[in-house]
Order: structure tokens, then C-alpha cells, then sequence
């Protein structure tokens, strides 16, 4: 049985007086029958992680280098992250692969840093709307899986987002059969990969214009294990019914 996992993005929002969010989180989800993650931005990841030490709320990462340390100004290690108190680390995100030219083999050597210093890696996968258009959608994702994700990867380090560029906040979002198809497909990638055991184990995300009203009709679609949420997490009252939504699928 999979957990299932709420994932909340907050990508380049939030100053201090956003942590009233987490608190707000930790009091309405004291025993949740999911997982819950918020990513802040890094200089919000130490006062997150003290704020929910001992909560069902989880905090992580947006990025990591794929080295320990070292002459890399503005970068931040996988090592540090976790000193910092966090436990996941989003990767591969489209908006990295955008705006800092991240390949596959830049976010596999991420992942393994991330996995080796304790932390569970969310690597995003997902096509352009002219790759669905041109009907290659299998096949982009198929190579971003393989060149993405480190062989050492199992159930529990390991979390897949399958998150469609023209779906990020644009409030557009893929049909639930095209969900499914994408879902089943990365599923059966990685059982073939991996085998059954740890592929069967993997927690598969879907993310893109996730809201409190379509959330629940996306849990619904099998082999989606939750949501890697953007602009629905920053605000509690967002946030809370799409976590409940999927405690309840
Ligand atoms: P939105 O939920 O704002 O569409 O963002 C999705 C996303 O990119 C999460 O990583």
C-alpha cells in the first residue's frame, strides 16, 4: 500500500509571514491519512522545519546541487538541506529545466546526492504542449524517467510528479483518461525497470492547476498517489481541502 502525499511548491513565494500557513496546516491536519510536504523557498526551510518538528507536516527542498559542497556561488547541497531540517527535495522541475537548462543527467546527479545525504527526491516529469500536440507525450516522458532517475532509487526515495508544462499554472489541466495514461505508463516504466516491488512502491504525483475543486476527481484516477501542488498550496484554506480530499480518496 502506498502513502498517499500532498505536495505543496511554493517556487519563488513566501517571506516570514507566510509560516502562519504551516502553523495553520499543523492545526487543521493534526493525524492526516496522508503525507504532507511544503517546499518553501531555502531561506524559509530552517523556520519551517523548527515550526513543524513533530507534526505530520513535512518540509523540503526546490532544488539541490548535485555536489556536496564547494565553489558554486548561490547553490545550495542536498547536505545542507537537511541541516536545515528538510526531509524531501523537489527536482527536475520544468521551471528549472526552463530557466537554468537542466538536462536528465543534471537532475539524476541531483537525485542521487539528494538520496544519498537521507532525502526523498520528487523528480518532475512532464511534456510541452507541443510535444502532446505532436502526439510524443509517451516518449518524452519515457526518456525523462530513464535519464532522470538514479538507479539507486527505491519506494522510499523515490517520488515521481508527472506535472504537463501547459497544465502549470495555467488552470488548464489534462483530462482524467490522459492522466491515467501518463500515470499507468510511468508505473509500468518503472516496474520494468526496477521490478514489481519497488516499482509498485513508487508514489506517483500528479501537478499542474491542481484546486480544492477538480482535486478530487484526480485522486480518483488509479496510480495517482497525490498532487505536487503550486499556487493552491501557498494559502492554508487552499491547500487544507485538496489534503483532505485526497485523505479521502
Ligand atoms: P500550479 O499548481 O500553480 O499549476 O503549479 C504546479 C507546479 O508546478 C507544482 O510544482
Amino acid at each position: 500500500m502506498r502513502r498517499k502525499l500532498a505536495a505543496g511548491n511554493w517556487k519563488m513565494n513566501g517571506t516570514a509571514a507566510a509560516l502562519a500557513e504551516i502553523e495553520a496546516l499543523i492545526a487543521a491536519h493534526p493525524a492526516p491519512a496522508a503525507d504532507i510536504l511544503v517546499c518553501p523557498p531555502a531561506t524559509l526551510i530552517h523556520r519551517a522545519a523548527k515550526l513543524a518538528g513533530g507534526s505530520a507536516v513535512a518540509i523540503g527542498g526546490q532544488d539541490c546541487h548535485a555536489e556536496a559542497s564547494g565553489a558554486h556561488t548561490g547553490d545550495i547541497s542536498a547536505e545542507m538541506l537537511r541541516d536545515a531540517g528538510a526531509s524531501h527535495v523537489i527536482l527536475g522541475h520544468s521551471e528549472r529545466r526552463a530557466d537554468h537548462g537542466e538536462r536528465d543527467e543534471d537532475v539524476r546527479a541531483k537525485a542521487r546526492r539528494a538520496m544519498e545525504s537521507g532525502l526523498i527526491a520528487v523528480i518532475c516529469v512532464g511534456e510541452s504542449l507541443a510535444e502532446r500536440e505532436a502526439a510524443n507525450t509517451l516518449d518524452i516522458i519515457g526518456g525523462q524517467l530513464s535519464g532522470s532517475v538514479p538507479d539507486m532509487a527505491t519506494g522510499e526515495n523515490l517520488v515521481i510528479a508527472y506535472e504537463p508544462i501547459w497544465a502549470i499554472g495555467t488552470g488548464r489541466v489534462p483530462t482524467t483518461d490522459q492522466i491515467g495514461e501518463v500515470h499507468g505508463f510511468i508505473r509500468a516504466r518503472l516496474e520494468r525497470r526496477f521490478g514489481a516491488g519497488v516499482g509498485r512502491s513508487v508514489r506517483l504525483l500528479y501537478g499542474g492547476s491542481v484546486k480544492p475543486g477538480n482535486a478530487a476527481g484526480i485522486f480518483a484516477v488509479p496510480d495517482v498517489d497525490g498532487a505536487l501542488v503550486g499556487g493552491a498550496s501557498l494559502k492554508a484554506e487552499d491547500f487544507s481541502p485538496i489534503i483532505a480530499a485526497l485523505e479521502a480518496a
